[in-house]
């Protein structure tokens, strides 16, 4: 029996994340029938290269829509009105800017933590239906992924996250403002910041995306909100630090949490491990914990020093890194694709 295959779309395929969903679209063998490409008018033209052959890039501005089944958007909030334009010719849009997340019409959805935000979308047999899916921020999708687990099994009390957010994040530019900033120090030169307002070589920045008017951040603002979503506790207490760092790919992050219950560590451990799309990497008799260079390629976000927190009788403490934009974004944005091709 031929396989059914699908119209795809991939809007801002030529940014650091629609490059990664072109890759895992090969890599998790998608069932992609044709495929379209756009970005911005400075790329309508090029060609990009999706296995055997080369595709055109169209310019998003003036892309139709019509006939395609999946558009996997990663163009930037900016550019909010194409992917509902995309949604209304028919096709479902997975979307992984923030300009639909708090939206409550709109599901936001990591497949392992709550398919079931999805259940309007599906078709059982068919493609699901038209309309939008929200991809969460990726320091978000990587902490619920690790702590829904123990939210499942004991119930968050309180949850405070400190990030370490790879340069990646922030895009193609940012990449090359990194690399540009270490040459300028191995020349002597002063170090030149325009993605960031610090040079980002050599330092860190407590900063990520824009301050709000209370002092947070837009990005720590992302993070509570989009938990309590996907986590279904609208009254989660959880406060963030979010904080970039020189590192070229995978974003890691420092929980604390108190749960409703005492939990051992090996308690925690056991329930981390047998999670869907979690990998428990934690031995320090043998060294054993993750880094952003252990997790850069990888699906699985990486768990470790789980641990008692001496300050309090209900509290854990534990280190994850994850691919941000892998599972952070392109990966958990196909991931969604399948869970509706399942019906
Ligand atoms: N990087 C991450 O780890 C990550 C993780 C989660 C979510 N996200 C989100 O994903 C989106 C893309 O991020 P990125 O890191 O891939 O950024 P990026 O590397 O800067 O790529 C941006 C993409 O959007 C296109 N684009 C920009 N302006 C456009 C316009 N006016 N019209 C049409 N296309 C336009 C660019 O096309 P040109 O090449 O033609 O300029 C490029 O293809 C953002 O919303 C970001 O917040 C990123």
């Amino acid at each position: 029996m031929t396989r059914r295959t699908w119209s795809v779309a991939v809007a801002g395929a030529t940014g650091v994340v629609g490059e990664e969903i072109l890759a895992m679209l090969d890599q998790r063998d998608f069932p992609v029938g044709s495929l379209r490409l756009m970005a911005s008018a400075r790329s309508a033209g090029k060609q990009v290269r999706w296995r055997d052959h080369d595709v055109v890039v169209e310019d998003l501005a003036t892309a139709d829509f019509h006939g395609v089944d999946f558009a996997f958007f990663s163009a930037g909030s900016a550019q909010a009105a194409h992917a509902r334009r995309a949604a209304e010719a028919g096709a479902t849009v997975i979307d992984n800017s923030s300009a639909f997340r708090e939206d409550p019409s709109i599901p936001l959805v990591v497949p392992q933590v709550n398919p079931h935000d999805l259940d309007g979308l599906r078709v059982p047999g068919d493609r699901p239906r038209p309309g939008l899916v929200a991809n969460p921020n990726c320091s978000t999708i990587l902490f619920v992924m690790a702590v829904a687990p123990l939210e499942r099994h004991a119930k968050i009390e309180r949850a405070v996250v400190s990030t370490y957010q790879a340069v990646s994040g922030s895009g193609a530019k940012a990449l090359d403002e990194l690399a540009r900033q270490g040459e300028q120090e191995r020349t002597g030169q002063p170090l030149e910041a325009a993605v960031y307002p610090k040079p980002i070589h050599g330092n860190v920045l407590p900063f990520v995306q824009a301050f709000t008017d209370d002092g947070t951040t837009t990005e720590e603002r992302k993070l509570v909100r989009e938990s309590r979503r996907l986590l279904g506790r609208p009254d989660l207490r959880l406060t963030a630090t979010c904080v970039r760092v020189p590192v070229r790919r995978a974003h890691s992050e420092a929980v604390n949490l108190v749960l409703e219950r005492p939990v051992t560590p090996e308690q925690a451990r056991a329930w981390i491990a047998a999670a869907p799309g979690v990998r428990l990497v934690d031995d320090p008799a043998t060294l054993a914990f993750p880094t952003p260079r252990d997790a850069d390629g990888q699906d699985d976000v990486l768990v470790g020093r789980v641990r008692r927190d001496p300050s309090h009788e209900r509290g854990l403490d534990l280190w994850l890194t994850g691919d941000q934009v892998r599972k952070g974004a392109a990966q958990n944005a196909i991931e969604i694709a399948e869970e509706l091709l399942r019906g």
